[in-house]
């Protein structure tokens, strides 16, 4: 069964604190949070702060995908915020195996994530250094945006290069619902990041289920 991890960008800001409680009752695994800084994406979401207060709120693993440059900057703000696990984007790092190295010194888990054009053969070289593989199923910046078919040939290509006996998960973000779930998980998907099907369904603990078992 697939871990689901309900993306907040989704959720109703003005009762944050009881989204995230209804998912985390609701059968959330991880809560995804999506830190976006306007030149990396063409958006602005959260920073250090919000991650800080979505830890009090909740006990769940603190799953955290950095859409932003230089991340390096902004590390260890958000380790001390309570991230459990730090995300960066291949396209946003230029020295990529300093960067994963200095995220496993601080005691978290590691993840790279690409975007829908970055060819998945670039992972060869960092797969095995890592926690964590994210595969962006939509063009990172937005929530509530269409699936790309191209994801699932993809999360294939990533789980073929995932040695046996090898801990590294792979994430799909983007679109996810549960018409695609299934398909995502038996092409290789381990977490599957949702947002709009979890925040936006009228019952949040039965749009997880539906994620979980399809
Ligand atoms: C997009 C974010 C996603 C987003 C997913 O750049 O990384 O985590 O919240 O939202 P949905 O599930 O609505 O596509
Ligand atoms: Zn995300």
């Amino acid at each position: 069964m697939a871990l689901v991890a309900p993306s907040i960008l989704a959720a109703d800001f003005t009762m944050l604190r009881d989204q995230i409680q209804t998912a985390d009752k609701g059968g959330a695994d991880w809560i995804h949070v999506d830190v976006m800084d306007g030149h990396f994406v063409p958006n602005i979401t959260f920073g250090p702060l919000l991650v800080s207060a979505v830890n009090r709120m909740t006990d769940r693993f603190l799953d955290v995908h950095l859409m932003i440059d230089n991340p390096d900057f902004f590390i260890e703000d958000f380790v001390k915020a309570g991230a459990d696990s730090l995300t960066v984007h291949y396209e946003a790092v230029v020295h990529l195996n300093r960067t994963v190295n200095r995220i496993k010194e601080l005691g978290v888990k590691v993840g790279v994530a690409i975007n829908p054009s970055t060819p998945t053969d670039i992972l060869k070289e960092i797969v095995n250094d890592v926690d964590l593989i994210l595969v962006m199923s939509v063009n990172a910046g937005f929530g509530g945006q269409k699936f790309i078919e191209s994801s699932y040939r993809r999360i294939s290509e990533v789980k073929s290069m995932i040695p046996k006996g090898k801990d590294v998960r792979i994430e799909v973000d983007g679109g996810v619902t549960s018409e695609n779930a299934g398909k995502l998980v038996s092409s290789g998907a381990d977490v599957l990041v949702a947002g709009t099907s979890v925040f936006k369904s009228a019952n949040i603990p039965a749009a997880i289920k539906e994620l979980k078992t399809a």
